[in-house]
């Protein structure tokens, strides 16, 4: 099979074969206004193996890239490093066009894909640490549980001194480049982060642990291959992995995000205070209306803050609809070493805002006050406790941060 699209070439043995995405704008409920790649990689030795699938209506795209590099029945071997259907959709229709000999997965990875799927092929599993020679090239897969699913696992090319890092590393953007360091439009490492704080951050110490073991394992690593976005070669390899022990890590950062929906503007003049306060106490605040700021945005901006407050009026009992869809999002996501507080106006009620509190609570945010009330619309005396809390906060997360806590 022909078509438009062509391999690149990455290094002695590999190329990129995947898809991209242009037109994706929400990946699982993350919105991705830069588009994203599936990516694949063909490894050709002695033997032909493929790392990796992509999402099901790319399947074409990627058996073109292929055939600009080998008829793909060639391919003799396939492995698969994570079983979530953006890698996996079409696994069933390859593994149908190029009948490969054997196909590899982790443990979970074979109980996950035969669970989702029909593969049409038996799927052989290699334990943690197994090393497999396929065509005279020499693979380490080692498991990486619940990074992002718990069947992942990342392999390790010892000729090339790659690692294929699937979801590990990568980041959502569409691109022409392949490499990292060819990319001028986009800051690479804030998408990188973007992707982390929503799609990797509730597994951080799971991180944290891996990354430990991978330094101590002291494999030379020249290249890491994600399955989405751009590729690390060269100083970017140590440049990304300590993005990722920093974001893992989450040492509290003197800077804060005020989040906020508003009915009649009472709640933003609250926030609007607050964040005021936080700025004279030499704390940098992220003002962030959710009229303008999507959850996706907002938690990557929790991902390296210190504080965190949160604004919601009431409305019919409850907090805003809007904020409580934030704080779900953010719940699952475990940020952690946050302080904060919350805060509201309301008319009859003012369930609101303890509503808030009670979600932050949960969350284990520290919070430094009860939550702020407001009747309808903050006068001075209330402006000046809007004030008080954004200063209490501030003194606080001074307090942990000279901690080192
Ligand atoms: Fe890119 Fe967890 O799939």
């Amino acid at each position: 099979m022909g078509g438009p699209y062509h391999a690149v070439k990455i290094s002695d043995h590999v190329y990129w074969v995947g898809a991209i995405d242009w037109d994706i704008r929400d990946f699982h409920g993350y919105s991705t206004p830069r588009g994203s790649t599936y990516n694949a990689y063909l490894v050709v030795g002695d033997d032909i193996t493929l790392i990796d699938t992509v999402k099901a209506p790319f399947k074409d795209e990627l058996l073109s890239r292929i055939a600009s590099v080998t008829d793909p029945k060639n391919i003799r071997y396939l492995i698969s490093d994570h079983s979530e259907m953006d890698h996996t959709g079409a696994l069933p229709g390859v593994i149908e066009a190029i009948k490969p000999e054997k196909v590899f997965a982790s443990t979970l990875g074979v109980k996950d894909l035969t669970a989702q799927m029909d593969p049409g092929h038996e799927i052989t599993a290699v334990k943690d640490s197994e090393g497999l020679e396929l065509g005279g090239l020499h693979f380490t897969c080692f498991e990486t549980r619940m990074i992002h699913w718990p069947d992942s696992m990342i392999t390790y090319l010892a000729e090339d001194k790659l690692l294929f890092s699937q979801d590990g590393f990568g980041m959502h953007l569409a691109s022409s480049e392949r490499f990292a360091d060819e990319i001028v439009d986009c800051p690479v490492f804030e998408e990188g982060a973007k992707y982390y704080a929503n799609i990797l951050l509730p597994y951080s110490n799971i991180i944290l642990k891996l990354l430990d073991r991978v330094g101590k394992l002291g494999v030379e690593i020249d290249l890491i291959c994600p399955d989405h976005g751009p590729i690390w070669r060269g100083d970017n390899c140590a440049r990304i992995i300590e993005h990722w022990k920093k974001w893992a890590t989450q040492k509290p950062e003197l800077n804060a995000v005020v989040v906020f929906d508003t009915m009649w503007g009472s709640t933003e003049k609250m926030g609007r205070a607050i964040a005021e306060a936080l700025e004279d106490e030499g704390v940098p605040t992220e003002v962030m209306s959710l009229k303008s700021n999507d959850r996706a945005a907002v938690v990557t901006k929790v991902l390296e803050a210190g504080a965190l407050l949160v604004g919601s009026p009431t409305i019919n009992n409850m907090l805003f609809p809007s904020v409580a869809d934030v704080l779900a999002y953010l719940k699952g996501l475990k940020p952690k070493n946050l302080v904060g507080a919350a805060f509201g106006s309301f008319g009859w009620s003012g369930e609101g805002n303890k509503q808030v509190n009670e979600i932050l609570t949960d969350m284990k945010v520290e919070l430094v006050a009860d939550p702020l009330s407001v009747k309808f619309v903050p006068d001075d005396e209330a402006l000046a406790s809007c004030r008080d809390l954004g200063s209490a906060v501030a003194k606080r997360l001074k307090e942990v941060v000279d901690s080192g806590s």
